[in-house]
């Protein structure tokens, strides 16, 4: 009888997951020292279930490493590209959170332009009864949605923006061919031009603080921005100041540069409104992301092609 190859968890699934995942494989918890240590030399896989690096440090003990399967769309905690130079395919979840996270996008949008959740607090501490009514907020009639990002999210983003009539361009660095919005290649000039950006591009080096003070003074002030995608595409500083200031009007949160740690100072504003990173997270979506973890890594284990491999 042949053991189960071994698979290293940065993570805790839900149970269900887990123990389907213990059926073909043996698992290792990553907080587990002892059991790292004993069992390093054999992990063929490793499933990400935290936000925990898997980088060229945790590779360099895991000499049969094979294969990173990544529960989400972005991998940005994975050094992908030490994981291609080892010959170590990365898997993550695509497609199916695509709808989930562009219905958060277009919600935060709203409730961040319309201001739901000042609304809300005036109502809970019994302002309306005593004040009167809660103030007239901006509206999405007349704005144009600079999208940074148009990957398959950015365009089911922008698909339900043609429904409230919103024009739409986009930044990214190349055009997207299979898109007709207008493309800009200069992020800061695309920001002179809508007033409203939405942040869907994937996290990692190559984006870290690509919107910057200058793109959001760019944007002016009565500017909105939504970020879907990772906390460290936006300077933090350079947002908290903007909004503080009155550089721009809004932003609207789901993602942060030190999960789950949110500055106060972001917290201290009644014209940001924080969502916890919930952008995928409802139970049928993810569930499918955790079906496709499954996937990736039984198909490895029967000697098959990963179903979602990332192309670094
Ligand atoms: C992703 O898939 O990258 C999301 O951010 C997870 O919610």
């Amino acid at each position: 009888m042949t053991s189960r190859p071994r698979l290293l968890l940065t993570g805790r699934p839900p149970d269900d997951v887990h123990a389907t995942l213990e059926r073909t494989f043996r698992t290792v918890d990553l907080q587990d020292d002892a059991a790292l240590q004993r069992e390093a030399a054999q992990i063929e896989a490793v499933a990400v279930f935290a936000k925990r690096p898997v980088d060229e440090a945790l590779m360099a003990r895991l000499p049969q490493l094979r294969i990173i399967a990544n529960f989400g769309v972005g991998y940005d905690v994975v050094d992908a590209h030490a994981a291609a130079k080892r010959g170590v395919v990365v898997t993550n979840t695509p497609n199916v959170l695509d709808d989930e996270v562009a219905d958060t996008a277009v919600g935060l949008l709203i409730a961040t332009v319309r201001e739901f959740g000042a609304a809300e607090r005036h109502l809970r501490a019994g302002r309306w009864a005593s004040e009167g009514p809660f103030r007239l907020t901006s509206s999405l009639r007349g704005r144009t949605i600079g999208l940074v990002g148009m990957g398959r999210i950015g365009q089911a983003i922008a698909r339900r923006l043609e429904g409230f009539a919103l024009p739409v361009v986009y930044h990214s660095r190349r055009p997207n061919p299979a898109v007709a919005y207008p493309h800009h290649r200069d992020l800061t000039a695309m920001a002179a031009e809508v007033d409203t950006l939405i942040v869907i591009v994937p996290g990692g080096a190559a984006t870290r603080n690509l919107v910057d003070a200058g793109v959001l003074a760019a944007l002016g002030r009565d500017g909105v921005v939504i970020n879907m995608a990772r906390g460290t595409v936006i300077d933090e500083e350079a947002l908290v100041a903007a909004l503080r200031d009155g550089v721009i009007r809004a932003a609207g949160l789901d993602v942060y540069a030190h999960e789950p740690q949110v500055p106060a100072e972001l917290i201290a504003l009644e014209n940001a409104v924080l969502l916890p990173h919930v952008g995928s997270a409802s139970v049928a979506t993810r569930r499918a992301m955790a079906d496709l973890v499954v996937a990736n890594l039984e198909a490895y284990a029967a000697g098959e092609p990963p179903l979602s491999p990332v192309e670094e």
